[in-house]
């Protein structure tokens, strides 16, 4: 009975918000990086995946998305393979059109969201007004008697963070989640991207079983046999299971964001598999061009 299988994984969070309110500081200072001081001009231009352990060893992922408007899409990708949105809202500057359309890709996502209010360390942050302007955008916080959970953070006191932590570890609670170890692994395309030296690499989310060094897969159109797994420390790993981040090595390409990837029993399935979706996608093409 695969019932009887399924075990406990960790809940995917993705930090959502407008440009520069304050994402990949929040979770550098829960995860005590500096990514940011990493980035060209401060901005996020990709998705980062990351996972966290907490004091009492429960493990959380989280993926980093950019505010810049220029982003849509990947916000989009982030809701759509979260259990949770936390919504970053930097207390000195409120709702903005960001803040808005993270809003609408939660709720289209169907996913529970809590409001992080973050910078609450600045003289000007106002932490009550962001509540009032939120409810005309149908999110309503606990203080305004709604269901959805607020804190205030800031990255640089680190003021709230435990709370934060214990909010989204009580919102997973409530969410039961569950996945199967013992299978073949399927995982979801974060991002992927042509290395100059290490070729095709794809950032994947594993969604159920367990990926392992060795496996032969099809993803999107191309297949592969997983060469190495690269944590998000970048650290060679020989598997993963549910709910984590990883970088897949042995790609025949590169695959598309969003793109799923199966685990299959050999290679010659794999590329069986990834030559028909070759041959589907340009049939497709071809019939959208022809006359
Ligand atoms: P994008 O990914 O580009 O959308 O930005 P972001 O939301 O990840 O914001 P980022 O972490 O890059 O922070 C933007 C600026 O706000 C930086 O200068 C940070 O130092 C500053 N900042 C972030 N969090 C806090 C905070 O809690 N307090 C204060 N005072 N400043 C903060
Ligand atoms: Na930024
Ligand atoms: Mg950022």
């Amino acid at each position: 009975d695969p019932e009887e299988t399924l075990q406990s994984r960790p809940p995917v969070v993705t930090i959502m918000g407008h440009v520069d309110h304050g994402k990949t500081s929040l979770l550098d200072a829960l995860r005590g990086t500096d990514v940011v001081k990493g980035e060209a001009g401060g901005i996020t231009q990709h998705i980062g995946a990351y996972q966290i352990t907490t004091k009492d060893k429960q493990k959380l992922t989280f993926l980093d998305t950019p505010g810049h408007a220029a982003f849509t899409q990947m916000r989009a990708r982030g809701a759509n393979v979260t259990d949770i949105v936390v919504l970053v809202v930097a207390a000195d500057d409120g709702i903005m059109p960001q803040t808005i359309e993270a809003i609408h890709h939660t709720k289209a996502a169907g996913v529970p969201m809590i409001v992080a209010i973050t910078k609450s360390d600045k003289p000007e942050a106002n932490p009550q007004k962001i509540r009032e302007r939120l409810l005309e955008h149908e999110v309503i916080v606990e203080d305004m008697s709604g269901d959805v959970q607020d804190v205030e953070v800031s990255a640089k006191t680190g003021a709230g963070l435990d709370e934060l932590i214990e909010k989204i570890l009580l919102q997973a609670e409530l969410m039961d989640l569950k996945a199967r170890y013992d299978r073949d692994a399927e995982a979801t395309v974060i991002e992927a991207k042509l290395d100059k030296g290490r070729g095709p690499v794809a950032t994947v989310l594993v969604t159920r079983g367990t990926l392992k060094r060795g496996d032969t897969f099809v993803v999107g159109t191309e297949s592969g046999r997983v060469r190495a797994l690269v944590d998000d420390k970048g650290k060679q790993v020989k598997d993963a299971g549910p709910s984590v981040p990883v970088e897949v090595l042995g790609l025949g390409g590169v695959p598309q964001a969003g793109d799923v990837l199966t685990v299959v029993e050999n290679e010659q399935r794999a590329r069986e598999v990834a030559e028909y979706r070759q041959q589907q996608a340009t049939a497709k093409r071809t019939a959208t061009v022809a006359p």
